[in-house]
């Protein structure tokens, strides 16, 4: 298939491109570089610099490729932002997907794998099901939700066949034969976790922040899902190549293990080798006690099985990533 891979100079969208070209497929990454680096894009691929928004633009893009399908990574993706912009998510994400997806009909592209995420759920201390109820905590998680609604719409009068991929925390990096970090996080600017932790071994920052430790956990800190992003990738190519048999697709992509921030402190100390500090600090607006994802649908639907399922085996190859490339993809440019 020709597929179209919106936001793939970006972390999950480049390891997924290269993902694809790996299974046989023919790539063409469509992306602004607002966030992305043309460095991560996998040779092979092509690059079109664009906006998802620019529907003109777009026209072209469709009307001199003939594309099977498309895969949406592009979207503003910090959920603290969110909260004290909430204009800057509804309209990248939302209005502009609502262009891509009008070109897509315009242009009888009927296929797409989008990137929804975990933060659609409330939050609950046991394993969360794609039927459980949907109250996103913060105005990233309602824009992925909308999105939602507009693909079910699409799907049900217009023909459209969707995989809505609701991945939980992405995290780790890409590795070759070698054990060489090949593509990784380079979020501008960081506000994940585990990036956010190894910048302190690695000299860039005095010390990571807890945000909250009064939460209701046994450590009172807050519990992540963490799904190494070579996981992810996988998943696309199993639910992109599924769309022909199963026309409507919801799945949680996670590794259906919570860590508290504490875990993940130590274990990063662990797997560094170093004792650095960590910092007590209030909580953040819009953040979820727990969500840990239950992947049964997709194990079960699609044969998909996480490769990477310790938090230290994940935690490594980040610090592969971050240790080799400790300026991210600026010393590539
Ligand atoms: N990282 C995570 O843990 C996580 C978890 C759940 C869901 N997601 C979703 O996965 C997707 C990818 O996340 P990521 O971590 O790779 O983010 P990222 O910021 O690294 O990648 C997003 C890419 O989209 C591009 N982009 C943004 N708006 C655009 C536009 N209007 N036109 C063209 N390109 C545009 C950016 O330049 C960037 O390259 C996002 O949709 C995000 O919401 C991510």
């Amino acid at each position: 298939m020709h597929i179209l891979v919106t936001g793939g100079a970006g972390y999950i969208g480049s390891v997924t491109a290269a993902y694809f070209l790996q299974a046989g497929h023919r790539v063409t990454v469509y992306d602004n570089l607002s966030y992305g680096y043309r460095a991560a894009i996998p040779a092979g691929a092509g690059f079109v610099r664009g906006d998802v928004g620019d529907r003109s633009a777009l026209d072209v893009l469709f009307q001199s490729n003939d594309f099977d399908a498309v895969v949406h990574f592009a979207a503003f993706i910090e959920a603290g932002e969110s909260m004290v912009n909430p204009g800057k998510y509804f309209r990248n994400n939302v209005v502009n997907t609502q262009a891509l997806l009008d070109v897509m009909m315009a242009h009888n592209v009927r296929r797409i794998v989008f990137s929804s995420t975990a933060a659609v759920y409330a939050s609950k201390d046991t394993l969360l099901e794609e039927s459980d109820p949907l109250c996103p905590a913060n105005v990233y998680g309602e824009t992925k939700l909308m999105i939602e609604t507009m693909l079910r719409w699409y799907a049900s009068q217009l023909g459209l066949r969707y995989a809505a991929l609701r991945y939980f925390n992405a995290c780790g990096a890409m590795l070759d034969d070698n054990g060489q970090a090949v593509r990784g996080e380079a979020h501008r600017p960081e506000t994940h976790l585990i990036p956010l932790t190894l910048q302190v071994p690695l000299g860039q920052r005095a010390s990571v922040k807890i945000f909250g430790t009064d939460y209701p956990t046994p450590d009172g800190t807050c519990i992540r899902d963490y799904v190494h992003v070579e996981d992810l990738a996988q998943a696309h190519v199993l639910a992109l190549e599924a769309l022909d048999e199963r026309p409507t697709m919801i799945y949680n992509i996670g590794n259906g293990r919570g860590y508290s921030v504490r875990e993940v402190i130590n274990v990063a100390r662990q797997v560094t080798g170093i004792d650095f500090p960590a910092e007590e600090a209030p909580r953040r607006a819009g953040d979820a006690p727990i969500l840990v994802a239950s992947s049964e649908r997709i194990m079960r639907e699609l044969g998909w099985q996480p490769r990477y399922t310790a938090l230290e085996e994940i935690i490594r190859s980040a610090w592969v990533w971050h240790s080799t490339h400790p300026n991210g993809y600026t010393d590539l440019l």
